[in-house]
């Protein structure tokens, strides 16, 4: 599967889809959250790193542009907010981690040079319908599209609706 659209009428259906990719993702992974200011990237990033295990505060990478968790089993996460990044030069500045130590990057607004730091696995793109949202998922890679797989499967045992195939 390399498109899946989900229907998020409330911000517990984004909270609920953020815990069926969470409890999916089997291998380290780059996700791209891209969407207008308000969209949900970051609801639904906090919704994710809760699902992972991070307890603590978890704070808006909107002005330090990245935040890192220590998630159980030693592994770590990094929240990227990258609307106030001047250039792809000043990524590097930013104190990231290797890759390898990596279970997981979150990267809000990637158009702004994400690419620099590799390719996404999932590209997540947030737009308002109505009163809610609607996510629509991209699996950029083969690996990538079987967990859509797997997280289309973890939707249909929640109350949350696939928006088309
Ligand atoms: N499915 C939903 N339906 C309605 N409201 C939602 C939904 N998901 C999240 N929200 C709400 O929308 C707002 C999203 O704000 P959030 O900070 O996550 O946006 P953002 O995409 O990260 O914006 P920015 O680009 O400014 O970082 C929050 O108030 C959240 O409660
Ligand atoms: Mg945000």
């Amino acid at each position: 599967m390399v498109r899946l659209d989900v229907f998020l009428p409330n911000p517990e259906a984004t909270d609920a889809l953020a815990s069926c990719v969470a409890r999916t993702q089997t291998a380290p992974a780059v996700i791209w959250l891209k969407g207008d200011l308000g969209a949900g990237k970051s609801a639904f990033s906090r919704a994710y790193l809760r699902s992972l295990g991070v307890a603590g505060a978890i704070k808006s990478p909107t002005y330090t542009l990245v935040e890192l968790y220590d998630l159980p089993e030693g592994k770590q996460a990094a929240h990227l907010d990258l609307y106030r990044l001047a250039g792809p030069d000043d990524l590097e500045f930013l104190g990231l981690p290797e890759r390898q130590a990596l279970h997981l990057v979150l990267i809000e607004w990637p158009e702004q040079g994400a690419q620099a730091l590799g390719d996404a696995d999932l590209q997540i793109t947030f737009a308002m319908e109505g009163d809610g949202r609607t996510a629509r998922l991209y699996a950029k890679n083969s690996s990538a599209a079987q967990w859509l797989s797997r997280i289309a499967e973890a939707i249909a045992k929640v109350p949350l609706r696939v928006a088309s195939a």
